[in-house]
């Protein structure tokens, strides 16, 4: 299981703090929850900060896009070389081309998916992408509570990528009380916030994180 560590529930004016202490051992990707305060009510920050972020860390940045009309806004995180972009299927009209732009770019692409969007809404677009994102909250703030049914979806999600090159990403809720089912419905990659910085060490919960899911 690979962690990617929701720098959401941190302190924004402790990040030069937080992220040198990582160690990349523990968490394989930090990930950029970009709000926008439209397409989910809180604003968190955007390019620049995701920059200062990138100089801080040798661990990749997964960034999620939680933002209205994402091909207005992907552009700017491409220079920074991210291990994946991730976009909602929920805020854009023009998944393909807007893959497309992103993996010539040398990221690989994200689609996420909320509680309530099927997963067979992205049957057309797999060959265009690298990873599914599972939402297992609404999305919108960290330390939410993981969503029932969430473990059925992402099995469904599995199940339809088992024969391709395709990552399950999981987000939202993820803690040592269910990392390890989660694995075993088939995800890959979790992002995790509040079970990662809000009690005891980042590194020694993101090492223990990883041995629970076996
Ligand atoms: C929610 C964000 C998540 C969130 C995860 O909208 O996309 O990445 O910060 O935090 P936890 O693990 O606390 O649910
Ligand atoms: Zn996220």
């Amino acid at each position: 299981m690979k962690i990617s560590a929701s720098i959401l529930a941190t302190s924004i004016t402790q990040l030069g703090r937080i992220i040198p202490s990582i160690n990349p051992e523990a968490v394989d990707y930090i990930h950029m929850d970009v709000m926008d305060g439209n397409y989910v009510p809180q604003i968190s920050f955007g390019e620049a900060i995701t920059r200062e972020v990138k100089e801080l860390t040798t661990i990749p940045l997964d960034v999620h896009l939680m933002v209205k009309k994402p091909e207005d806004h992907f552009q700017k995180y491409l220079d920074l070389k991210p291990a994946y972009v991730t976009f909602h299927q929920e805020t854009t009209d023009f998944g393909v081309r807007l893959s497309d732009e992103i993996r010539k770019s040398g990221s690989k692409v994200g689609i996420s998916l909320n509680p309530m969007t099927p997963v067979t809404s992205l049957k057309y677009i797999l060959p265009y992408i690298d990873m599914i994102l599972i939402m297992t909250v609404d999305p919108g703030f960290y330390g939410q509570k993981f969503i029932l049914g969430g473990l059925d979806k992402i099995k469904e999600a599995a199940d339809m990528v088992s024969h391709l090159p395709i990552d399950i990403e999981v987000d939202g809720g993820v803690n040592a009380s269910n990392i390890a089912d989660i694995r075993k419905a088939g995800a890959n990659i979790c992002v995790v916030g509040a079970g990662l910085f809000k009690e005891g060490d980042p590194s020694s919960n993101g090492l223990n994180l990883k041995k629970l899911a076996g």
